[in-house]
């Protein structure tokens, strides 16, 4: 791992104002002394993350996540440390010491090596005599050789060994292929995948994590078989494409988001970069998560089957949880954008794709699906899945409208519509308030049960962290902090301190977050003290609080040892103590 003095990466920190970084990522808002987003880093939808501007740190109300700005990069873009330190650089021109090869060893870095191995031997097989038919299939699908390079497409053969030599012959161990699921070694070793057409599937940092397979012969068997899930690969957190797209995304401020590997391959071979496959018909919370950071409305552009439109309208329901933007485009006389583009060519896609439709709108459509509104209950029905949906409208001029045409068409009183849907917003902001108050009594109940001891020492640190005066005072009192944690916190701080002759949270952070040990914990004590202002009064009764603590421990052993002591004079000794202790402690 390369090394950075901390004086540099520290004016990296000064430089990259925390507030002009996070909302080129995410829209912030001004509130008070602070400003507040919504929380990247867990599944979310209101403004749970406050930015100080003042202390140049971040925090989460929500899921705790805290940092400063590089901490910021480094979880926001998946990269390391010195990764991020190293993107706020290059965008801030400041030029490092050493620069060069600051990758970090990733603990994965062998497991990604060899899946990238396997997909060099995969393709290769594609080239040789053994993968005329595989070829023949690929270019009958309108795949040439530019877009199987692009996409690092391969062919495994019926040799069900042939990977587990190569392997073997660079070195890998038998449980390291199977960890990643290329050769299975339970009895007699044997290749995961044989005789298919494959596709490497990337994690969102681009590492090959996984490969899908698909049969390219007339067969019994399932069309796709996936890697099973693994340390890497994990199906439910990747987004097929999503490394290459992501820039193309960025910049167009869209995700189109079909069902297929084929489709997806299409429309970027058509010049349709931003595009995403979702492998499949539904979304995680992760992959939700995953689109979030992209900052983009969400096309949706899925099969032409029922599946396909159940599966428009149950995503559009997830995402609108979230605000996102969403758009449909249906592609008539077709089953999915493949077929679509490769009969009708990618100019009449692109037609589509500038009259989408508003989701709203399809799912106003889509509720009537099977539903006979001459019939009372049908018709209730859908008035009442309707109104559900506006419910989570903001625009109150779409609300209105929507309404109007609702009793215009089905022959309904305005008023009672409008009364009902007042019905359903109330619930719905009531079931919310009541999530939230969930949550905080949660917070509540978890602060008191860190008794005040534990609580006196975060606040203490926290002091420390923030201003030199109290780091003197805590050494002047000669404290003592009973958690091993604490106190390696402690030296840690002070070591800071005189190593750099000042301190500052934002920069600390930068210097605590190389430790694993006890990083966690101190983001824990940025955020619990985060809303104090610093009082030197008070600064003295945590201090306080924590030395009548100990004392109140030693008198507690004193007193043990007291029960078990024989000798008569070392009883009177100690029993001295004990009262010397007590002495204007209590
Ligand atoms: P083609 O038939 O080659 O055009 O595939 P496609 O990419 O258009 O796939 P399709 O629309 O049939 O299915 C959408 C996605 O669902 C695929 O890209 C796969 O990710 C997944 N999928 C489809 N069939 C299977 C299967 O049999 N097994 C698994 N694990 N996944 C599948
Ligand atoms: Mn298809």
């Amino acid at each position: 791992m390369a090394i950075l003095p901390l004086e540099e990466i520290n004016n990296v920190r000064m430089h990259a104002d925390i507030v002009e970084v996070i909302s080129s990522y995410i829209p912030l808002m001004h509130k008070g002394k602070n400003y507040f987003g919504v929380c990247p880093f867990h599944e979310d939808h209101s403004p749970s993350m406050s930015v100080s501007a003042e202390k140049q740190i971040y925090k989460c109300f929500s899921c705790g996540a805290a940092g400063n700005v590089i901490t910021f990069v480094q979880n926001y873009e998946n990269v390391s440390f010195l990764e991020a330190v190293d993107i706020l650089a290059k965008r801030y021109g400041i030029t490092l010491s050493n620069a060069i090869n600051i990758k970090q060893n990733d603990k994965n870095t062998r497991y990604y090596d060899m899946m990238d191995l396997a997909q060099k031997f995969f393709q290769n097989n594609l080239k040789t005599e053994l993968g005329i038919q595989a070829r023949e299939y690929l270019q009958q699908r309108g795949l040439d050789k530019n877009a199987i390079a692009e996409f690092g497409i391969g062919l495994t053969l019926t040799d069900r060994q042939m990977l587990y030599r190569l392997l073997k012959s660079k070195k890998y161990t038998e449980k390291e292929m199977d960890d990643v699921a290329l050769v299975n070694t339970h009895d007699s070793p044997y290749d995961y995948f044989v005789n298919r057409i494959m596709f490497p599937l990337h994690d969102p940092n681009g590492h090959i994590v996984g490969f899908s397979g698909r049969v390219y012969y007339e067969s019994e068997a399932a069309k796709y078989v996936n890697t099973r899930e693994t340390i890497i690969f994990k199906k439910g957190q990747i987004l097929f494409n999503y490394h290459r797209a992501k820039p193309f995304i960025r910049n167009e401020k869209a995700v189109i988001l079909v069902e297929g590997y084929m489709d997806a391959i299409r429309l970027y071979i058509n010049g349709v970069k931003n595009i995403l496959a979702i492998m499949g018909t539904s979304l995680t919370k992760d992959q939700i998560v995953l689109l979030k950071k992209l900052n983009a409305k969400v096309v949706l552009c899925l099969d032409n089957d029922s599946a396909g439109q159940k599966a428009i309208y149950d995503i559009g329901q997830l995402l609108k949880k979230d605000n996102f933007e969403i758009e449909v485009i249906k592609l008539s006389g077709a089953k999915d954008p493949d077929e679509y583009i490769l009969k009708n060519g990618i100019e009449a896609f692109q037609k589509n794709l500038k009259e989408p439709l508003k989701y709203f709108d399809f799912s106003l459509n889509y509720l009537k699906q099977n539903k006979n509104l001459e019939q009372a209950v049908d018709l209730v029905n859908y008035i009442n899945d309707v109104l559900l949906d506006i419910a989570f409208e903001q625009d109150p001029l779409l609300i209105d409208v929507t309404l109007k045409k609702l009793a215009t068409d089905y022959n309904l009183e305005y008023d009672m519509l409008k009364e009902k849907l007042q019905n359903i917003t109330a619930n719905k902001n009531n079931a919310e308030k009541t999530e939230f108050k969930v949550e905080s009594e949660i917070a509540l109940k978890k602060q008191v049960k860190n008794n005040t001891y534990q609580v006196a020492c975060k606040k203490l640190l926290f002091y420390m962290i923030n201003e030199a005066k109290y780091i003197r005072i805590y050494q002047d009192n000669l404290v003592f902090l009973d958690n091993l944690n604490f106190r390696e916190i402690a030296k840690a701080i002070i070591y800071y301190y005189e190593s750099n002759k000042t301190i500052s949270m934002a920069d600390f952070l930068t210097y605590a977050s190389t430790n694993e040990r006890f990083y966690p914990e101190v983001l824990d004590i940025i955020n619990e003290g985060s809303e104090e202002q610093l009082d030197e009064n008070v600064f003295m009764d945590y201090l306080n609080s924590i030395q009548k603590g100990n004392k109140q421990k030693t008198i507690k052993e004193l007193k043990q040892s007291l029960k078990e002591e024989l000798d008569k004079n070392k009883k009177i000794e100690i029993a001295m103590q004990i009262a010397e202790l007590k002495k204007g402690s209590v």
